[in-house]
């Protein structure tokens, strides 16, 4: 296990954040999107896992009405298998329940075997399918778990 500093996301996060995208997914947000909403907060928080200084990996999360939603969660090929995902969602379960939410949902790539057992491995569960979801047409899997984690 990694111990890591985990903290809100600051503008001058921009460029790391990016750099993670491209680093973990084909198809990475776009950023314009994340520039935005690190520099007019709002209705999604951002927080980064840093490991001496360096933003390993970060998350997002968002609000529905009476459950969270995990919009990204991303970690740096060469940090991975740390316990960093872990300790971003231990994170994102405390804001969690500070919103009195006591649910979190999340949408998964059908073939993200990683994530896949990450996520199960903290207690969520298969909740549906949604067909063609992502631009290239794959599924998504809406996954869902009961806050506090299983951590
Ligand atoms: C999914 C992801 C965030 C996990 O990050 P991580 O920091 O490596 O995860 P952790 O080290 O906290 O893993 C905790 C546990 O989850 C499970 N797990 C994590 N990655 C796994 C993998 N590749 N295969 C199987 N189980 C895995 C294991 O049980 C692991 O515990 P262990 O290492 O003691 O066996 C990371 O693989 C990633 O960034 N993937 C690319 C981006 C992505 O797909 N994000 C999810 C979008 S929905």
């Amino acid at each position: 296990m990694q111990i890591v500093d985990i903290d809100f996301c600051v503008p001058e996060d921009f460029k790391p954040l990016t750099a993670i995208e491209s680093a973990c997914f084909d198809i990475p947000w776009e950023e314009r999107l994340i520039k935005r909403d690190l520099n007019e907060p709002g209705g999604s928080v951002y927080l980064k896992a840093a490991v001496k200084g360096i933003i390993a990996g970060y998350g997002v999360l968002g609000r529905a009405e009476d459950a969270s939603h995990l919009m990204n969660l991303a970690v740096l090929p060469e940090y991975r298998r740390r316990g960093i995902a872990l300790q971003l969602m231990a994170a994102f379960g405390e804001i969690s329940l500070e919103w009195e939410c006591w649910r979190m949902c999340l949408e998964v790539r059908s073939s993200n075997e990683a994530a896949r057992n990450f996520y199960s491995s903290i207690g969520f569960v298969y909740s549906s399918r949604m067909k063609g979801y992502y631009a290239d047409g794959e599924d998504a899997l809406i996954l869902t778990a009961r806050i506090p984690f299983r951590l």
